[in-house]
This record gives structure tokens, C-alpha cells and sequence, in this order.
């Protein structure tokens, strides 16, 4: 913008200096002719030229005229708006997401979660309110990281804006061998292969070190995401439930690879009390290790669009959970996503 300003500006001065040396020329020219040259043929000659430059001086006078009379220079380049547009993507219509109650909670294994272990329950403290912002993510080309969106890599980005697909199941589902708050069989307890072989050598090495784990959650079929989601927004509402709790297809424990751990008593299970136990300090020190990392970090909530979660751990595998780790970024960082938009 104020480059397109300065250049009519600099050639009006132009203009100005070219009519003043063309009057200073006029001028000697002048003398001369009343010097010497009044009548001789060359004195007519410069009588002539004196003339041309006169004319020259009006057509340069009268462009002048023009110019301010007229439109004054506008840039060529049309709309000077210069602000971009926002995106007029809406948002999600949550009413889309409250689709009526199937029971699959209480039917789910014939394990109740009415106790509430299972859940993210929102705590007295009042969960943050991820704010919401009108900008797309930013995808940032990166020749290291460029995000994954394949639902069978254990590095897969699952978040708000990168849903499953609609019908996915994981497929090589296993029982991890290691502690859990509750006894049964069920989904819950199941976690993808790779995840599992390293979840048990991470519970393994936590013992070494005196710290006694307990899985609380892990597996959740899309079925089952669905209806714990629709049970917190009928709770809480769903501004406030989205801020704990991921929307069906979104939800990283529908891909297997996502645990919520706690202490072998279960005491804050999924809880804020968790933070800062010797359990949560012992995860966040050690995780990366084993390939998980602490998905939904203190600080990050803006990035994430989740509150502080220091028990849900997520594999993603050993490299990228150290280069997390160490660079202290979050998934959405690693793959330059940010900020995530509900
Ligand atoms: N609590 C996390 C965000 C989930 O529901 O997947
Ligand atoms: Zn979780």
C-alpha cells in the first residue's frame, strides 16, 4: 500500500523539477537572444526553441492539473482491502453430534462404567475453556514431520480436525499383560500390539523403579466414544464436555494406541488430583522410552483444545515420542497443525 503511494508522489516531483529546468533553460535562452542573437537567423532559431520549451512546460503544467482533478493515482491493483477474508467455514453444529443415546455404556461388556472409573470426570476445578478460533489450522509443509492421517500408523494424527474414518476398527487389538484398576476382560482394557508390548515394558520398568501402575482405559470402539460423549454433554453441555472429552471419530482412544494410567489404587483415576503424583512425574519423566507420550499437556490446552491430562499417555513409537519429548511440543506441534479448531 504505501509502496503504490510513494510512486505517483516521487513522479509529480519529477515533473516539478523538469518544468524548473526548462524555465531556467527559457531563461538563457531569453538573454541570450536579447544579447545578441535578436534578429540574426539563429536568434530565430532559439526564438523557436524558446517556444517549444514553453509549450512543454504548459503540457507538463497541465498533467500536473489532471492529476489532482482526476482520481489521484489509485493503485492499479484494485481492492486495497488488503485483509484477508475469514474463512466462512461454520463451525461444528453440535446438535449434530447429540444423536440419541444408544446404550451401548451400560450394555458395553456387561461391565458398568456407571462407577465412573472409566470416564474423564470434570473435577470441581473448572476445566479450561479451550477458545475458539476462527483461523483454519495452519499446515506447515515440513520435510520431517509431515502429518500423518493413516488410521493404521501408530503415528496417525487423530484431533478435532482430523477425524477417523467413519468405520474404523483397529485390527490387531490385544490384552496387554499388566495391571488394571478393574478385573474383566473388556474393550477397555485392549490396546494394539506395538502399543501393548511397550506399555507392558514401560509398567515393567516403572516397578524397578517402585512406581506401580494401572491402566484405567484404553480401548474404546467409536460406538462407545459416542455414547460416553453424549452422556458428558447431557451432563455438562457441550461447550464444557468438548473441552475433556473428544467428540465420536475423534477420540484417540478409538485407535488403540491411547491409555489412561493411574496409580495401582486407582486414587484420582483420570482425575486433576493425578497431576503430580509420583505415578504422573514417574510418566512424564519416562514415557517418551517407550514410544508414549503425555497427549494433552499442561499449557497446551490452546493446541491441543483439550484441558491438562497427565494420564492419558498415547504411543506414537520411540523416535517421535523423544523428538516430543525433548523439543517439549505436543502432536499438533510435531506436525505443525496448530491451533486445533472445534
Ligand atoms: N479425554 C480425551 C480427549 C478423549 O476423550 O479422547
Ligand atoms: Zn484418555
Amino acid at each position: 500500500m504505501s509502496k503504490n503511494e510513494k510512486l505517483p508522489i516521487r513522479q509529480i516531483s519529477n515533473k516539478y523539477v523538469v518544468i524548473g529546468e526548462i524555465s531556467i533553460i527559457n531563461g538563457m535562452i531569453s538573454s541570450l537572444i536579447a544579447r545578441n542573437h535578436a534578429t540574426t537567423r539563429g536568434g530565430i532559431i532559439l526564438k523557436f526553441f524558446k517556444l517549444f520549451l514553453f509549450l512543454i512546460s504548459c503540457a507538463a503544467m497541465i498533467a500536473i492539473v489532471v492529476y489532482f482533478v482526476s482520481d489521484k493515482g489509485t493503485p492499479t491493483n484494485g481492492s486495497n482491502d488488503g485483509i484477508n477474508q475469514e474463512d466462512n467455514l461454520s463451525n461444528d453444529d453440535p446438535s449434530t453430534n447429540n444423536e440419541p443415546d444408544d446404550d451401548n455404556v451400560s450394555s458395553n461388556n456387561g461391565n458398568n462404567i456407571g462407577n465412573g472409573s472409566e470416564q474423564e470426570e470434570p473435577t470441581t476445578s473448572e476445566p479450561t475453556e479451550t477458545p475458539v478460533t476462527t483461523s483454519d489450522p495452519i499446515e506447515t509443509e515440513s520435510p520431517t514431520a509431515e502429518v500423518n492421517t493413516d488410521a493404521e500408523s501408530v503415528a496417525v494424527m487423530v484431533n478435532p480436525n482430523y477425524k477417523l474414518p467413519e468405520d474404523y476398527s483397529p485390527k490387531d487389538l490385544v490384552y496387554p499383560d499388566v495391571r488394571f484398576t478393574f478385573n474383566e476382560k473388556i474393550d477397555k482394557r485392549k490396546m494394539r500390539q506395538a502399543a501393548a508390548t511397550a506399555l507392558e515394558e514401560m509398567f515393567a520398568a516403572a516397578e524397578v523403579d517402585g512406581i506401580y501402575l494401572a491402566g484405567v482405559s484404553a480401548y474404546r470402539s467409536h460406538e462407545t466414544q459416542k455414547a460416553l460423549f453424549n452422556r458428558y454433554v447431557e451432563r455438562d453441555g457441550y461447550e464444557k464436555a468438548k473441552t475433556y472429552s473428544a467428540e465420536p471419530g475423534t477420540s484417540e482412544h478409538e485407535t488403540g494406541l491411547a491409555i489412561d494410567i493411574s496409580g495401582s489404587t486407582g486414587k484420582c483415576a483420570a482425575e486433576d488430583c493425578f497431576a503430580g503424583t509420583v505415578e504422573a512425574i514417574w510418566l512424564a519423566n519416562n514415557a517418551a522410552e517407550y514410544g508414549f507420550i503425555i497427549r494433552y499437556p499442561e499449557g497446551k490446552e490452546d493446541i491441543t483444545g483439550y484441558k491438562y491430562e497427565p494420564w492419558h499417555l498415547r504411543f506414537v513409537g520411540v523416535e517421535i515420542a523423544k523428538e516430543i519429548e525433548s523439543e517439549g511440543l505436543t502432536l499438533e506441534e510435531y506436525y505443525k497443525v496448530v491451533p486445533t479448531k472445534k
